[in-house]
Protein backbone atom coordinates (compact mmCIF):
# COMPACT_ATOMS: atom_id res chain seq x y z
CA UNK A 1 0.00 0.00 0.00
CA UNK A 2 1.35 3.36 -0.84
CA UNK A 3 0.93 6.16 1.59
CA UNK A 4 0.60 9.83 1.01
CA UNK A 5 -0.33 11.29 4.74
CA UNK A 6 0.70 10.58 8.50
CA UNK A 7 -0.57 12.35 11.29
CA UNK A 8 1.15 12.59 14.45
CA UNK A 9 1.17 14.49 17.67
CA UNK A 10 4.08 16.17 19.50
CA UNK A 11 5.25 14.84 22.79
CA UNK A 12 3.42 16.82 26.11
CA UNK A 13 6.19 18.36 28.50
CA UNK A 14 3.77 15.39 30.75
CA UNK A 15 5.07 12.41 28.79
CA UNK A 16 6.07 10.62 31.89
CA UNK A 17 3.10 10.61 33.55
CA UNK A 18 1.84 8.23 30.52
CA UNK A 19 1.20 4.90 31.35
CA UNK A 20 4.34 2.11 31.27
CA UNK A 21 5.93 -1.52 32.05
CA UNK A 22 8.84 -0.51 31.36
CA UNK A 23 11.77 -0.72 34.02
CA UNK A 24 13.99 1.61 31.75
CA UNK A 25 13.10 4.96 34.05
CA UNK A 26 11.61 8.01 32.67
CA UNK A 27 11.81 9.42 29.56
CA UNK A 28 14.03 12.56 28.88
CA UNK A 29 11.68 15.16 27.25
CA UNK A 30 13.89 17.16 25.01
CA UNK A 31 15.84 13.89 24.08
CA UNK A 32 12.09 12.60 22.87
CA UNK A 33 11.41 15.78 21.18
CA UNK A 34 14.61 15.23 19.15
CA UNK A 35 13.52 11.76 18.41
CA UNK A 36 10.50 12.81 17.23
CA UNK A 37 11.80 15.51 15.06
CA UNK A 38 14.16 12.81 13.06
CA UNK A 39 10.64 10.65 12.82
CA UNK A 40 9.01 13.39 11.13
CA UNK A 41 11.55 14.13 8.50
CA UNK A 42 12.00 10.28 8.26
CA UNK A 43 8.43 10.08 7.19
CA UNK A 44 8.89 13.25 5.16
CA UNK A 45 11.95 11.31 2.99
CA UNK A 46 9.64 8.09 2.53
CA UNK A 47 6.98 10.66 1.16
CA UNK A 48 4.53 11.23 3.34
CA UNK A 49 3.06 14.55 3.96
CA UNK A 50 2.91 14.78 8.04
CA UNK A 51 -0.10 16.94 10.03
CA UNK A 52 1.86 17.52 13.22
CA UNK A 53 -0.71 18.00 16.20
CA UNK A 54 0.06 20.11 18.96
CA UNK A 55 0.28 17.81 22.16
CA UNK A 56 -3.19 17.57 24.24
CA UNK A 57 -3.55 18.11 27.38
CA UNK A 58 -4.19 15.67 30.14
CA UNK A 59 -3.06 13.25 28.14
CA UNK A 60 0.77 11.77 28.35
CA UNK A 61 -0.13 9.00 25.68
CA UNK A 62 -1.69 11.04 23.45
CA UNK A 63 1.46 11.29 21.09
CA UNK A 64 1.03 7.54 20.14
CA UNK A 65 -1.78 8.79 17.66
CA UNK A 66 -1.85 5.21 15.91
CA UNK A 67 -4.00 3.81 19.22
CA UNK A 68 -6.62 5.67 18.28
CA UNK A 69 -7.89 4.46 14.83
CA UNK A 70 -7.59 2.37 12.10
CA UNK A 71 -7.07 4.40 8.94
CA UNK A 72 -8.03 2.26 5.52
CA UNK A 73 -7.80 3.26 1.81
CA UNK A 74 -12.49 3.29 2.41
CA UNK A 75 -12.64 4.22 6.17
CA UNK A 76 -11.44 5.89 9.46
CA UNK A 77 -12.18 3.83 12.33
CA UNK A 78 -12.09 5.80 15.61
CA UNK A 79 -11.23 3.39 18.42
CA UNK A 80 -12.29 3.16 22.26
CA UNK A 81 -8.95 2.39 23.42
CA UNK A 82 -8.86 0.03 25.96
CA UNK A 83 -6.87 2.38 28.52
CA UNK A 84 -9.74 4.71 30.58
CA UNK A 85 -7.27 7.31 30.63
CA UNK A 86 -6.57 7.34 26.94
CA UNK A 87 -10.36 7.07 25.91
CA UNK A 88 -10.69 10.96 25.40
CA UNK A 89 -7.91 11.14 22.78
CA UNK A 90 -10.03 10.15 20.58
CA UNK A 91 -12.09 13.28 19.45
CA UNK A 92 -9.33 15.01 18.21
CA UNK A 93 -8.21 12.70 16.07
CA UNK A 94 -11.54 12.13 14.48
CA UNK A 95 -11.33 15.97 13.95
CA UNK A 96 -8.08 15.18 12.24
CA UNK A 97 -9.48 12.32 10.04
CA UNK A 98 -12.51 14.06 8.90
CA UNK A 99 -10.41 15.98 6.43
CA UNK A 100 -9.47 12.74 4.64
CA UNK A 101 -11.84 9.70 5.29
CA UNK A 102 -15.60 9.08 6.29
CA UNK A 103 -15.42 8.10 9.97
CA UNK A 104 -17.04 5.04 12.27
CA UNK A 105 -16.82 4.79 15.54
CA UNK A 106 -16.03 1.92 17.74
CA UNK A 107 -19.08 1.85 20.46
CA UNK A 108 -18.50 0.54 23.92
CA UNK A 109 -18.47 -2.30 25.51
CA UNK A 110 -16.27 -2.61 22.21
CA UNK A 111 -12.14 -1.47 22.68
CA UNK A 112 -9.55 -1.45 20.95
CA UNK A 113 -6.41 0.54 20.24
CA UNK A 114 -5.08 0.86 16.71
CA UNK A 115 -1.44 -0.80 17.82
CA UNK A 116 -3.46 -3.99 18.04
CA UNK A 117 -4.33 -3.94 14.28
CA UNK A 118 -2.29 -5.02 10.98
CA UNK A 119 -3.19 -4.59 7.86
CA UNK A 120 -1.67 -6.61 5.22
CA UNK A 121 -3.07 -6.19 1.85
CA UNK A 122 -6.98 -6.63 2.13
CA UNK A 123 -6.24 -8.60 5.50
CA UNK A 124 -6.62 -7.39 9.14
CA UNK A 125 -4.94 -9.46 11.59
CA UNK A 126 -6.46 -7.72 15.09
CA UNK A 127 -4.83 -8.90 18.43
CA UNK A 128 -6.91 -9.78 21.79
CA UNK A 129 -5.25 -7.71 23.93
CA UNK A 130 -5.55 -6.13 27.44
CA UNK A 131 -6.55 -3.00 25.35
CA UNK A 132 -8.99 -4.91 22.66
CA UNK A 133 -11.77 -6.92 23.42
CA UNK A 134 -13.59 -9.78 20.77
CA UNK A 135 -16.47 -7.05 20.67
CA UNK A 136 -14.00 -4.51 19.76
CA UNK A 137 -12.32 -6.77 16.81
CA UNK A 138 -15.78 -7.59 15.32
CA UNK A 139 -16.88 -4.26 15.51
CA UNK A 140 -13.60 -3.07 13.50
CA UNK A 141 -14.19 -6.06 11.18
CA UNK A 142 -17.77 -5.41 10.54
CA UNK A 143 -16.86 -1.48 9.74
CA UNK A 144 -14.43 -3.14 6.85
CA UNK A 145 -15.52 -6.41 5.84
CA UNK A 146 -18.09 -4.13 3.28
CA UNK A 147 -14.38 -2.98 1.63
CA UNK A 148 -13.51 -6.21 0.56
CA UNK A 149 -11.09 -6.77 3.45
CA UNK A 150 -11.20 -10.05 5.77
CA UNK A 151 -10.53 -10.42 9.13
CA UNK A 152 -8.56 -12.36 11.88
CA UNK A 153 -8.60 -12.25 15.49
CA UNK A 154 -5.22 -13.05 17.32
CA UNK A 155 -4.60 -13.78 20.86
CA UNK A 156 -1.71 -11.26 22.27
CA UNK A 157 -0.18 -13.50 25.22
CA UNK A 158 2.90 -11.09 25.53
CA UNK A 159 3.73 -7.52 24.88
CA UNK A 160 1.40 -4.23 24.82
CA UNK A 161 -0.08 -5.07 21.58
CA UNK A 162 0.12 -6.93 18.81
CA UNK A 163 2.16 -5.00 16.48
CA UNK A 164 4.73 -4.95 19.24
CA UNK A 165 5.82 -7.91 18.17
CA UNK A 166 4.05 -8.87 14.39
CA UNK A 167 4.65 -6.08 11.34
CA UNK A 168 4.76 -6.52 7.79
CA UNK A 169 8.13 -5.64 6.29
CA UNK A 170 6.99 -6.73 2.88
CA UNK A 171 3.67 -8.07 1.09
CA UNK A 172 3.96 -11.83 2.04
CA UNK A 173 6.72 -11.38 4.94
CA UNK A 174 6.10 -10.61 8.70
CA UNK A 175 8.90 -9.72 11.26
CA UNK A 176 7.72 -11.37 14.18
CA UNK A 177 8.83 -12.24 18.12
CA UNK A 178 9.77 -15.85 18.59
CA UNK A 179 6.73 -16.27 20.55
CA UNK A 180 3.97 -15.52 17.37
CA UNK A 181 7.17 -17.56 15.16
CA UNK A 182 4.60 -21.21 14.76
CA UNK A 183 1.00 -19.40 14.93
CA UNK A 184 -1.18 -21.17 12.63
CA UNK A 185 -2.75 -17.74 11.91
CA UNK A 186 0.24 -16.52 10.36
CA UNK A 187 1.59 -19.64 8.64
CA UNK A 188 0.64 -18.21 5.05
CA UNK A 189 3.40 -15.59 5.38
CA UNK A 190 7.25 -15.71 4.75
CA UNK A 191 8.70 -15.16 8.44
CA UNK A 192 11.47 -13.76 9.67
CA UNK A 193 12.07 -14.35 13.12
CA UNK A 194 13.48 -11.99 15.83
CA UNK A 195 15.95 -13.34 18.19
CA UNK A 196 14.95 -13.40 21.74
CA UNK A 197 17.20 -10.77 22.87
CA UNK A 198 16.35 -7.87 20.20
CA UNK A 199 12.23 -8.48 20.91
CA UNK A 200 11.90 -4.67 20.76
CA UNK A 201 12.68 -4.37 17.03
CA UNK A 202 9.70 -6.17 16.51
CA UNK A 203 8.13 -2.62 15.93
CA UNK A 204 9.67 -2.31 12.61
CA UNK A 205 7.77 0.26 10.07
CA UNK A 206 7.34 -0.62 6.48
CA UNK A 207 6.51 3.35 4.89
CA UNK A 208 6.36 3.15 0.91
CA UNK A 209 9.05 0.69 0.61
CA UNK A 210 11.08 1.62 3.42
CA UNK A 211 11.94 -0.29 6.22
CA UNK A 212 12.55 2.22 9.37
CA UNK A 213 13.30 0.36 12.50
CA UNK A 214 14.58 1.11 16.08
CA UNK A 215 18.07 1.82 16.56
CA UNK A 216 20.30 -1.05 18.29
CA UNK A 217 19.45 -4.19 16.70
CA UNK A 218 22.32 -5.86 15.05
CA UNK A 219 21.01 -9.33 14.37
CA UNK A 220 17.74 -7.99 13.31
CA UNK A 221 19.38 -5.14 11.29
CA UNK A 222 21.27 -8.23 9.42
CA UNK A 223 18.33 -9.86 8.87
CA UNK A 224 16.39 -7.08 7.12
CA UNK A 225 19.49 -5.98 5.16
CA UNK A 226 18.47 -9.02 3.26
CA UNK A 227 15.25 -7.93 1.59
CA UNK A 228 16.89 -5.08 -0.14
CA UNK A 229 14.64 -1.79 0.80
CA UNK A 230 16.24 0.86 1.70
CA UNK A 231 16.41 0.50 5.67
CA UNK A 232 16.48 3.51 8.64
CA UNK A 233 17.72 3.17 11.70
CA UNK A 234 15.57 5.46 14.00
CA UNK A 235 16.39 5.77 17.45
CA UNK A 236 13.39 5.70 19.88
CA UNK A 237 14.76 4.99 23.51
CA UNK A 238 12.68 7.51 24.95
CA UNK A 239 9.37 6.46 23.26
CA UNK A 240 10.36 2.79 24.18
CA UNK A 241 10.55 3.55 28.14
CA UNK A 242 7.02 4.34 27.69
CA UNK A 243 6.02 1.21 25.59
CA UNK A 244 6.28 2.96 22.55
CA UNK A 245 7.70 2.65 19.24
CA UNK A 246 7.67 3.75 15.75
CA UNK A 247 4.33 2.22 14.59
CA UNK A 248 2.39 3.84 17.46
CA UNK A 249 3.77 7.30 16.74
CA UNK A 250 1.55 7.95 13.20
CA UNK A 251 -1.44 6.87 11.38
CA UNK A 252 -0.31 6.62 7.49
CA UNK A 253 -2.71 6.26 4.79
N1 LIG B 1 2.19 4.18 26.92
C1 LIG B 1 1.45 3.66 25.84
C2 LIG B 1 0.25 2.93 26.31
O1 LIG B 1 0.35 2.26 27.33
O2 LIG B 1 -0.77 2.97 25.73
Amino acid sequence: MTFTHAITRRPGKDMAAGITTSTLGPPDYNQAMKQFDAYIETLNHCGLSVTVLDPLDGYPDAHFVEDAAVVTPDVAVITNPGAVSRKGEVPSIAAALQHFRKTVWVQPPGTIDGGDVLMVGRHIFIGLSERTNQNGARQLGEAVTGFGYTWTPVPVAAGLHFKSSVNAVGDDTLLLTRSFADHPALAGFHRIVISPQEAYAGNTLLVNDHLIMPAGFPDTRQKLKSLGKPLIELDVSEFRKMDGGLTCLSLRF
